[in-house]
Formats: C-alpha cells, structure tokens, sequence
C-alpha cells in the first residue's frame, strides 16, 4: 500500500454569529444560512486565489438537511460559481458534523484521492430553531411538532430514554452530577467565556478568521455586522448566579452555561502538503490523527473525552504535549470535564471564549473550533492542538494538529478579509 500524504490546513475563514432568537432576532434572521455558505467558501477561494477547477470536493457540514439546507454542499458549489465538475457533499454527524466532513476532507487527501478540498458546516437555528426538553415536556406532541426534520424509529427506545437522546440539557445536567461538577463551577466558566471572548473581539483575534457581511435590514437600511452578537463584554458572576436553572428545577444549567443558539457558516481549505508548497502556501497546520467514537446518549458531553485521548494515543503524545485546547462549550460541563479527566491546565483551553458565548451553530461548530484554534496557534507559534466536540444522540469527533516552521510562502490566512454583501 502506498504511503500516505500529509494533509495541512491552508486557510479559514467564517461569518460572524448572529443570535437566533424568536425574542430578540439577530442580524441574520432574515437570510438563508447557503447564503452564508457560499460567503465562506468564496472567501476561502479569494484568499488562496486557487483555481477553482483544482477544487476536487466541497463538504457541508449540517444535521437540518431541509429547506434551504438541503442538497446544500451541492448547492453552494453551483451558486458559488464553480465548474460543474466541481461537487458537493452534505455531511450529517449531529453536532460533530463539520468536524466529520473535515475528517472525510483529511482521509480523501491522505490517501491521494484528492489534492483540495473545502470543508465547512453552517445553520440557521432562527429558522430550525432546537427544541428545548425539560422533564415535563411531552415529547409525543414534541415528535409530531418536529416530525418534518426527524421521525426518530421507535425500536431505539427499546434501549434508551427517548429524555437521553432528544434533552441534550439533561444529559449534560447528568454529567455534571457524575464528575462533580458544581453549579458554581458552571457559573465561573461561563463568565470566563464571555470576558474572554470580549477580549479577544477587542484586540482584533478573530479579524483573520471573521467576514465582515454587509446586510439588509428588515427596515431596508444596511449594516455591516463584523462581530458575534451574542458576546456579553459586561457579563458578572452576580448576574448569572441568579439565572435559574433551564432543564430542571433542581439543575445546575441556566442560560449562560449552556451554549447560545446562532445562525452562522464556517470552512477551511485542506490541501496535500506536495500541492501547498507547488501553490506557494504556507499552511496553517498539518493533520496529525483524527478519532470519532459513539457513546451512551445520556453521557454524550463526556464523548469529547473519549475522542481526546483517542486522538492522543493515536498520535503518541501525552496531554500535557497540547499547548492549545479547544472544545466545544455545548454546555460549560463540556471543557470542564474534560480539564478534570485528562488533568489539563485550563489556561489552555478555549482561551479566546467558546460557545457559551460565540454560540453553537451546530453544523457548522466542528469546523469553527479546529480553524479558531488554528489561527490562535499561529499567533502564538504552539506545536500541537487539540480540538474536540461531542454530539447529540451520543457521538464525538477530534482532530489534533501541529504547526511547524513550514517553507517560505504566502499566508493566505494573515489577509485582511473584505466585507461579503449578502
Ligand atoms: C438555554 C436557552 C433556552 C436560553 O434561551 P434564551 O432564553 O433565549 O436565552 P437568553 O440569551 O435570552 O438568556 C436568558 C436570560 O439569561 C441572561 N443571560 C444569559 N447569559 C448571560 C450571561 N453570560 N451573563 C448575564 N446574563 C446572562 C440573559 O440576560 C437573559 O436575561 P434577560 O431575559 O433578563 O435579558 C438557549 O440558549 C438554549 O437552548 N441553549 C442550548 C442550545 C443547545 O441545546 N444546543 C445543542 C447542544 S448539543
């Protein structure tokens, strides 16, 4: 069998995320979330300045394959202008979704059966909005309400509580419970969250990862949105340790320790090394081992862990070797067991803010925390990183990466990106 090739990371970019919410509607309520798809994948295409025929393969990333999110990698690739030969493929692992596609992207060109491949995810959760699952909730008039997005098959029931797979709240109240994760614990790391991704938004850290998009307001005035919206500079540890609890009257989850509902899109362009360096880019970082498991829905926070040391021991290397950390704050009980089960020294973990705050555009999540913790290796020259993310009905992804001193060559990733009008 032939050796395989090395996969690296060229470039990623993605949108702001916008808050979904029937409340309060965001800046992308009104707009198609393969709008947003194809904003990203035409960025990537304008930052590398790669010809698109050379594009082998566009993967999406999103578990709502309805309405507009249908046939969508297909789509995009179409209404983005690329060659006909140029397809799609829409990739569906729950929550892990872009991360799966970006694991499919890293095997195809591993096994030279592509030199480059766009790999991202997207969703609208103001138009697919997630369900809320609290004890009291009948979740038989729930199933008939969602039955258009999924008619889950009832012989699954069998082997677990319907609670377990569809109340993704009370799974991660579960989990704090079993590794003693306490509500004050939820509260702190959710405010650290917050003041963190302030910060980062105020130095500029994502202004290399971050189109800003020009939008048209329901009132037909114009905005350029260039930030997430759901980031709170003037969070305080008094206020949230007042939120009552979301899932249960006696849990510990309100709603600053969960993750926010976002509408948003994000992808990276994975290349062969050999056609980086024939192209003249410099990579971001180079794929060292991958790992997806499954895992008991009723402990599906926990499968980051599981992934984590996978992909560790895959790799041979310990977690004290990882310099950077991210995963993904579905529910802050994520990162912190996570920090507990491997003994991570917290200062390396989601240390520009996380989904707590970003919020969890859940197609497009996966993709998002590997190209932001990317970009932040690259600000801080670290050797190895490590992103993860669990999922809903109990699965997980991770991808550990190393950034080396590369050849001389362009880095696309450090151009200023230019606003994208919708
Ligand atoms: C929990 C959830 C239902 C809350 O939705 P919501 O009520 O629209 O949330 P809001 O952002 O309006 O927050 C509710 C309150 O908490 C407050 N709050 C939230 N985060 C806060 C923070 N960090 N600091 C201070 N206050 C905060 C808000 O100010 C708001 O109070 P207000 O009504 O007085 O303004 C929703 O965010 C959710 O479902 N999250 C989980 C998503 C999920 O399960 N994803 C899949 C996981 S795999």
């Amino acid at each position: 069998m032939a050796k395989l090739r090395e996969a690296v990371i060229v470039d990623f970019v993605r949108t702001p995320f916008g808050r979904a919410s029937k409340k309060k509607p965001g800046f992308f309520a009104d707009v198609r979330s393969d709008d947003l798809g194809i904003i990203v994948v035409q960025a990537l295409m304008k930052r590398t300045r790669v010809d698109p025929a050379s594009v082998n393969d566009i993967i999406i990333g999103t578990p709502t394959q309805i309405g507009e999110q249908a046939n969508v990698a297909r789509d995009i690739s179409l209404a983005a202008g690329f060659p006909f030969e140029v397809p799609g493929i829409s990739v569906d692992r729950a929550c892990c979704s872009s991360m799966a596609g970006a694991q499919f992207a890293a095997m195809a060109i591993q096994s030279g059966q592509a030199d480059v491949i766009i790999s991202g995810g997207l969703e609208s959760l103001s138009h697919f909005p997630n369900p809320v699952i609290t004890p009291d909730v009948d979740l038989g008039e729930l199933a008939k309400e969602y039955s258009a997005r999924w008619q889950a098959n009832p012989k699954i029931f069998d082997r677990i509580d319907p609670t377990a797979i569809m109340g993704l709240g009370l799974s991660a109240e579960y989990v704090a419970d079993k590794f003693g994760i306490s509500r004050e614990a939820l509260d702190q790391w959710s405010l650290r969250s917050n003041l963190r991704a302030a910060a980062a938004q105020r130095e500029g850290k994502f202004r290399n990862e971050m189109i800003p998009v020009q939008v048209r307001l329901p009132d037909g005035t114009e905005a350029v949105f260039d930030h997430d919206q759901c980031v709170r500079a003037d969070s305080t540890i008094e206020k949230i340790s007042c939120l009552p609890p979301v899932y249960k009257p006696d849990g510990k989850i309100n709603a600053a320790s969960c993750s926010k509902e976002v509408d948003g899109a994000a992808a990276a362009m994975f290349m062969s090394r050999e056609k980086a360096k024939e192209l003249g880019l410099k990579p971001m970082v180079t794929i060292r081992s991958m790992a997806w498991s499954g895992i008991d829905p009723q402990i599906a926070p926990y499968g980051a862990c599981l992934v984590s040391k996978k992909a560790l021991e895959r790799a041979g290397l310990s977690s004290g070797d990882i310099d950077l950390w991210e995963t993904n704050e579905a529910f802050a009980v994520v990162p912190l067991v996570l920090i507990k089960e491997l003994g991570i020294n917290p200062e390396r973990v989601n240390v520009n803010g996380g989904a707590c705050c970003i919020g969890h555009p859940v197609g497009a999540s996966g993709i998002w925390l590997l190209g932001t913790m990317a970009h932040e290796m690259n600000r801080r020259h670290s050797r190895y990183g490590l992103a993860s993310i669990p999922g809903g009905v109990g699965q997980a992804t991770a991808i550990l990466v190393e950034r080396e001193r590369y050849w001389k060559g362009r880095s696309a990733f450090l151009d200023k990106l230019e606003t994208a009008t919708l």
